[in-house]
């Protein structure tokens, strides 16, 4: 389960203040979250703080009961590579490496050994549809590949907590649908915890709780 409690993270520029303001929410484990809202609400910011990709200003991040956000950047840093997974709008994929070695990648900077992690990523990368398509590399795959790779990579780890942002938005319309259901697949399946940010009706109709944020507040919860 994710805890963020009053979470504040802003940016003042020429007397005006962005970011978000004093945003509470908790995501059970094993549901697809998605933070909706329109462009500049705070969408991003607040996935940042969440990832410990950023440090709030004030608030607390609170990740199987334990304040994540008060560890030294060291300590983060361990929580960032072991618990939590990241999924990003543009894929960010290592281009001269083949979907294999890039979901291969999180558990070899883990120390895995190579054989370990090879049948791992192999097994993730059949579940999301890939079995046929390990030794392609990115530019070999459809941008809707490209992102189930991308999800398989973040999943490889067996984080609690996958962070999304914006993942549909470099596909095609008719993908957004089903890599959102194969994300809320995912997470029961598996009792990780999906955070998505999007501002696509459809991605957001896939989501188990809605969180909508406008102007950095958030105002209700469906
Ligand atoms: N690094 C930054 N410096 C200054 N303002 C920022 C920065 N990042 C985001 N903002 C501002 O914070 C607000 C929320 O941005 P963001 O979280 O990116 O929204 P979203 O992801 O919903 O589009 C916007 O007004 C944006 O301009
Ligand atoms: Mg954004």
């Amino acid at each position: 389960m994710l805890d963020l409690q009053n979470i504040s993270r802003v940016y003042e520029l020429g007397g005006e203040r962005a970011g978000v303001f004093d945003i509470s929410l908790q995501v059970p484990s094993g549901v697809l979250a998605v933070l909706a809202g329109p462009s500049g609400s705070g969408k991003t910011t607040l996935l940042q703080v969440a990832g410990l990709l950023d440090s709030a200003d004030s608030g607390d991040v609170i990740l199987e009961g334990r304040n994540v956000s008060a560890l030294p950047e060291r300590e983060r840093c361990k929580v960032r590579l072991s618990r939590l997974g990241f999924v990003f709008q543009t894929f960010n994929l290592v281009p001269v490496l083949s979907a294999l070695e890039n979901v291969m990648l999180p558990l070899q900077l883990q120390g895995e050994p190579e054989a370990a992690a090879r049948a791992r990523s192999i097994h993730i990368l059949e579940r999301v549809g890939l079995g046929d398509r390990l030794n392609h590399r990115p530019g070999q795959l459809s941008g809707g590949q490209q992102q189930r790779t991308a999800i398989a990579r973040a999943l490889v780890t067996d984080p609690i907590l996958v962070l999304a942002d914006e993942p549909t938005a470099n596909l095609d319309h008719a993908h957004g649908g089903p890599l959102m259901a194969l994300m809320s697949e995912l997470s029961r399946e598996r009792g990780v915890t999906f955070l998505a940010a999007s501002h696509d009706q459809a991605v957001i109709s896939r989501a188990d709780r809605v969180f909508r944020l406008s102007d950095g507040r958030l105002e209700a919860e469906a």
